[in-house]
């Protein structure tokens, strides 16, 4: 069993400078021994940050809701309905959906089976162990692939979506020449022992905009994820009818290339702690860059789905809430209950930096 460090050495010995990206998959994914595949507890009070989903149950039962909103608009074709999850980490935000399907809408929880994709089989069984009592509705895929192979199916009706999900691919980061203005690639090297930041020629990757190129300070840096972009485009290629959903932080292209942000998004975390050592410690600290939402709304529009929406979280949270129907469920929500829903909404906290892609077919 390879730890990170060692798997990264070894490659970069082999074979030269590496992409940023293959670092942060090795970092991150590395079998039995990466970030997520060895940390349990990495979410939470106890863990390295907090999602949407650790600061309580109210986020999945009024994402369980609008759920059950589409489904039920769905359901009118009589075709089988899916909810399908991916990056479901610990399996609690399927638990809270559902929990709340099971309990305020049983006849469409009865009908429909969970879907959770997952290429790790440490996560998958995690979240078997939290699922457990849900075993019959719920099954698991590693990937798209296999979920056609699986059902033998490449139809889906439903709803695909994840949360945080996005700003876990490995990300390549490119700098600007501004002497030769041309872009270049961040690679990792090694300096004896230690992992180094080199620049790689021949990168395949660039970006092309003219009137930003003009203006940008020589060294501004920023990231892009091909990964996210292509899982995008697989996700819209297998949904037939229904909904696809991103939650997550992020920016439209245009709020991206800010002047007062040169050095980009990517970030470290460690027991809550935000740190710029990317390179430190791999496999032990978490690595996420923003969402670049423009690039996958274009993606997806591209694999012919219509964008619903593209809005913050609060606004998005705060629509369920003023739906007529959605009183009956949320009306009489406890002094907890708030404190999630400020959580979930307040600037100082999530609210600032979460977006919502929603698109459909
Ligand atoms: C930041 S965590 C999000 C956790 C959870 N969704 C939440 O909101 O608390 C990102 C998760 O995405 C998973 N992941 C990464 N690549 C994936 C892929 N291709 N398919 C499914 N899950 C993936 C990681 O293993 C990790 O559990």
């Amino acid at each position: 069993m390879k730890m990170p460090t060692d798997a990264l050495r070894e490659e970069i010995r082999q074979s030269g400078a590496i992409t940023f990206a293959r670092f942060m998959e090795l970092a991150l994914y590395c079998p039995e021994t990466g970030y997520y595949e060895s940390q349990k507890d990495t979410v939470g009070r106890r863990g390295d940050f907090i999602t949407s989903v650790s600061t309580g149950s109210l986020f999945g039962e009024l994402l369980a809701f609008q759920f059950s909103e589409w489904l039920a608009e769905l359901r009118i074709v009589n075709c089988e309905l899916r909810i399908v999850e991916a990056g479901a980490h610990d399996g609690k935000l399927a638990a809270d959906i559902l929990n709340w399907l099971k309990t305020f809408r049983p006849e469409l929880f009865s009908e429909i089976e969970y879907w959770i994709l997952e290429p790790s089989a440490n996560r998958q069984a995690w979240q078997r162990e939290t699922l457990a009592s849900f075993a019959p509705r719920v099954r698991w895929f590693s990937d798209f692939e296999n979920l056609k192979l699986k059902t033998q199916n490449s139809k889906l009706h439903g709803v695909i979506f994840s949360n945080e999900l996005l700003d876990a691919f490995p990300v390549h980061r490119l700098g600007w020449n501004a002497k030769e203005k041309t872009w270049f690639e961040w690679g990792i090297t090694l300096a004896g022992e230690k992992f180094a930041w080199a620049r790689l020629e021949n990168s395949e990757f660039g970006i092309r905009n003219s009137e930003l190129e003009a203006v940008l300070p020589d060294g501004y840096t920023i990231e892009i994820s091909p990964a996210a972009e292509s899982w995008w485009r697989a996700a819209a290629g297998i949904l037939t009818r229904g909904k696809l959903l991103a939650i997550d932080y992020g920016f439209t292209s245009k709020e991206q290339f800010s002047p007062a942000r040169t050095q980009g998004t990517l970030r470290a975390y460690h027991r809550h702690r935000v740190s710029d050592d990317l390179l430190a410690n791999p496999g032990e600290q978490d690595l996420t860059a923003h969402v670049n939402f423009s690039a996958i709304q274009k993606a997806g529009e591209a694999a012919g789905l219509t964008t619903d929406s593209f809005c913050t979280q609060p606004q998005f949270l705060t629509r369920i809430l003023q739906k007529g129907v959605a009183e009956k469920y949320f009306s009489g929500l406890d002094a907890k209950q708030v404190r999630q829903f400020q959580t979930l909404t307040h600037p100082e906290h999530l609210g600032r930096a979460f977006r919502v892609l929603a698109q459909s077919r």
